[in-house]
């Protein structure tokens, strides 16, 4: 069985600027072949002398063979360091960890705030051809400068159905105004049935769920990611804990019913 706590190096083997504070490192390890990963785990990845954080893997499950994608924004010495990183450099990586987003049949939807839409975008890779899946994908951030996968943006608009809001400016022929992105849900017709998948700031959830359940959606299939609230990311700050539960060993995914029985919404 596969040690997961063993660091292991991983080259970076392309970096592609998102934003001016987020990369994409695109990583492959000697054993590639060997890594799987479940869309929503993440992975505990550092620099010898800087320390090692939780970072959630957002490429596509499908690829994990060839290679595996983390985005990371600079908020930190240890973030800002891996943000250096250039071609053939190397980080060093333990994971995945987590348990991932639950399976989809039938209609999704992704609302995903800042970068809460990091580990959404697995999910999306993972559904976006699945026959009888329609996909809405909602994206609420601050301005240009924190979107994430702008260019990954009009082929989602094509292929499904993209709602992008921003709060202090437009993006020409991609998004429907300006405001939050409860306006957005607001106005729009939600799939009834779909799974919901939640991902972005803990202020953010009270408000969007709130807009779900007016709508209609069954409380039932609405997940959340909570990644924002893990530190350590292995259990032992305990900054991640809710009711009987730690976001970075039980989750980061939690269904919507679960954080209301823990007093989450409170
Ligand atoms: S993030 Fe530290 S205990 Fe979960």
């Amino acid at each position: 069985m596969e040690n997961l706590y063993e660091v292991k190096p991983a080259k970076v083997i392309k970096v592609i600027k998102e934003n001016p504070i987020t990369n994409t490192l695109v990583l492959k390890l000697k054993d590639q072949e060997k890594f799987e990963f479940l869309a929503g785990q993440f992975m505990q990845v550092g620099i010898p002398g800087f320390g090692e954080c939780p970072i959630s893997i957002s490429s596509n499950s499908k690829d994990s063979k060839k290679q595996f994608s983390l985005t990371i924004r600079t908020v930190g010495n240890l973030t800002e360091k891996l943000n250096s990183l250039k071609k053939g450099d190397l980080a060093y990586v333990r994971g995945p960890f987590g348990n991932g987003f639950p399976e989809v049949e039938g209609n999704l939807v992704i609302i995903g705030g800042g970068c809460g839409f990091i580990p959404l975008r697995t999910v999306y890779e993972e559904y976006k051809n699945k026959k009888n899946t329609k996909i809405q994908v909602f994206i609420g951030c601050k301005n240009e400068d924190t979107l994430v996968f702008k260019k990954q943006l009009p082929s989602i608009k094509q292929k499904h159905e993209l709602n992008l809001i921003m709060e202090d400016e437009k993006l020409q022929g991609l998004s429907s105004g300006q405001g939050f992105i409860t306006d957005l849900i607001k106005k729009k017709k939600i799939y009834k049935k779909a799974k919901v998948f939640v991902c972005g700031p803990d202020v953010m959830y009270k408000f969007v769920v709130k807009e779900l359940l007016v709508k209609g959606i069954n409380p039932e299939n609405i997940y959340l990611s909570l990644e924002k609230r893990m530190h350590c990311g292995v259990g032992v700050c305990q900054h991640c804990a809710i009711g009987p539960k730690y976001v970075c060993k039980d989750g980061p995914v939690f269904p919507y019913s679960f954080l209301v029985k823990h007093g989450y919404f409170k």
